[in-house]
């Protein structure tokens, strides 16, 4: 991808993850599968591979900030660098994760060559921001060179099964800003090609998702139905859709007469129930085994 893609590309991954409504499927608090539990399991299988406790950790597409709040408390003496793209998730990320250790950067994870100098790091963690990255092999390789010796990439991220198909692919490409998008295997053959040895490799996709309490939970329903119920929805839909906006409406600064506005209010409604049928779609793919959410933990030794 050309240099001017790749500018592109940031922008709308930017405006994106900018927008009132894509954090608040999670709650505001993380934008991953799996939630804190996920990152949970990612931190003490990351801490298995390590030798010590690691002093300095790097972590990358931060959004508004679960993982770095869960690091800060697990590792409360280390050195937390943690670089996002998207300024208001960095900002939000600052104001709710109380700790001195860590350090913000609001930059391109494909620069660090540019801002980290030849800092390097015991641990680099990262959840569902590889697949806003257009060259993988690329980033691996900067990864591994901000490493110590020995030293561990820990990260989860949406991967591709042998049985999606190509229009799968484009529509979660287009919808998500997803620039590239690996299986298990291929990650593992670039990480191993650039000197990691790799340790784990799972598929995580239904550990994960029992653990989510998003959309799925309030509708209580699979992926199909509550995509369809989502695609063509009911007055009970259109209750869901509307709750969530009065429940959120201070934390995604509506105004303060959307109450009594019925207007404005279906709007947003209209536009988180667009956000929620991308999201669900995701969630569909991985119930058909389509995609996956899986975990790596890769040494440099
Ligand atoms: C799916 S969200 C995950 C956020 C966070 N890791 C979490 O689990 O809550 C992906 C995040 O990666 C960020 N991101 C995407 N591409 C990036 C890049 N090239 N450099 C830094 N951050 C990036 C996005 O802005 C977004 O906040």
């Amino acid at each position: 991808m050309s240099e001017e893609l790749v500018d592109e590309l940031a922008n709308r991954i930017k405006t994106m993850y900018g927008g009132r409504y894509q954090h608040l499927i999670r709650d505001l608090d993380t934008f991953h599968i799996g939630r804190d539990y996920a990152t949970n399991v990612l931190l003490a299988k990351a801490k298995d591979a390590l030798y010590d406790s690691p002093q300095k950790i790097l972590e990358f597409g931060s959004g508004v900030g679960g993982t770095t709040r869960i690091l800060a408390k697990r590792y409360p003496a280390a050195e937390i660098t943690t670089v996002e793209l998207t300024p208001e998730s960095i900002a939000y990320n600052k104001r709710t994760t109380d700790s001195k250790n860590v350090r913000y950067i609001c930059d391109n994870i494909l620069n660090m060559d540019d801002f980290l100098k030849t800092e390097t790091f015991d641990l680099t963690v990262c959840e569902e921001c590889m697949c806003h990255i257009p060259n993988h092999s690329t980033l691996i390789k900067k990864i591994y060179n901000h490493l110590e010796s020995p030293g561990v990439f820990a990260f989860t991220d949406w991967m591709i099964s042998n049985r999606v198909n190509d229009q799968e692919i484009r529509q979660v490409t287009e919808d998500w800003n997803f620039a590239k998008m690996d299986s298990r295997k291929s990650y593992t053959e670039m990480l191993e090609k650039s000197g990691f040895t790799v340790k784990i490799v799972e598929n995580k996709s239904v550990e994960f998702t029992k653990k989510d309490d998003g959309i799925t939970a309030s509708l209580g329903e699979p992926p199909l139905q509550i995509y369809e119920k989502l695609i063509n929805p009911d007055e009970k839909t259109w209750d869901i859709l509307r709750e969530e906006i009065l429940r959120f409406s201070d934390s995604l600064d509506l105004p303060e007469d959307i109450k009594q506005n019925e207007e404005l209010l279906q709007q947003e409604m209209e536009k988180l129930r667009k956000m929620y049928i991308k999201t669900d779609y995701m969630l569909y793919l991985i119930w058909q085994n389509r995609m996956e959410v899986s975990l790596i933990i890769a040494q440099k030794t």
